[in-house]
């Protein structure tokens, strides 16, 4: 019997990972701004059930919080940026990692001025070949508002499934929103 594992390996040095127009990157103090931007921005946190950021001290506080999540093993989210100039324009991750069961959970989001010139779909090939050929994940996981039809279709381009959807599962600001649930199995990734 082959006993799987989680490689923790990839934990020890922050894995940089580089596509045709993008570098990935650790997330860093100065991009507090566009964290700030992205996450105070009512059309990027549409679908997000969360409150906007309304303070740049949040921005900061989720750099440190990603950092330790990093330090503590328990995920890896990186700054999508171009590769000319290395700035920050989104972020993408792997994280509620269940190390026994070789399952992760994707997230994502992209400034709204570069949204349909699939920047998400480059990050996010890299990012699940990543969990898959590094980490030694067996699935990965996405949950979303299924009226998020580009994420929908990102997911969908990716190979991603809907195995689940719950109904009115999620309460945020007085109203219950669908989720839908996506999951891609190492054997069917490209
Ligand atoms: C979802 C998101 C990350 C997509 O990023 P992106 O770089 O614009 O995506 P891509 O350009 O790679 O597009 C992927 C596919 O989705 C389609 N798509 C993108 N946005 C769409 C939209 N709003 N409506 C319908 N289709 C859309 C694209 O056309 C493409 O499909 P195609 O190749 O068949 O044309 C981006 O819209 C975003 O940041 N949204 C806000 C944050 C968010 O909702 N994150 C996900 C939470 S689950």
């Amino acid at each position: 019997m082959t006993v799987l594992k989680f490689n923790d390996s990839v934990f020890d040095q922050f894995p940089v990972l580089k596509t045709e127009r993008l570098i990935l990157r650790e997330i860093i103090p100065s991009d507090a701004d566009i964290i700030f931007k992205n996450y105070s921005d009512q059309e990027v946190m549409k679908y997000f059930g969360r409150e906007l950021y309304k303070d740049i001290s949040e921005a900061e506080k989720k750099i440190l919080d990603t950092g330790t999540d990093f330090r503590e093993k328990n995920g890896i989210r990186w700054a999508v940026c171009f590769r000319e100039n290395n700035v920050m324009i989104g972020s993408g991750g792997i994280w509620r990692i269940q190390k026994d069961h070789l399952r992760g959970e994707i997230g994502y989001e992209l400034s709204k001025e570069f949204w349909g010139n699939g920047i998400m779909t480059e990050a996010l090939k890299e990012i699940v070949k990543f969990g898959f050929e590094k980490m030694n994940l067996h699935s990965i996981e996405a949950n979303l508002d299924p009226e998020n039809t580009g994420s929908v279709r990102l997911l969908e381009k990716l190979g991603f499934i809907r195995e689940g959807y719950f109904a009115e599962s999620y309460y945020f600001n007085g109203k219950f929103t669908d989720t839908g649930t996506y999951s891609l199995l190492n054997k069917d990734h490209e």
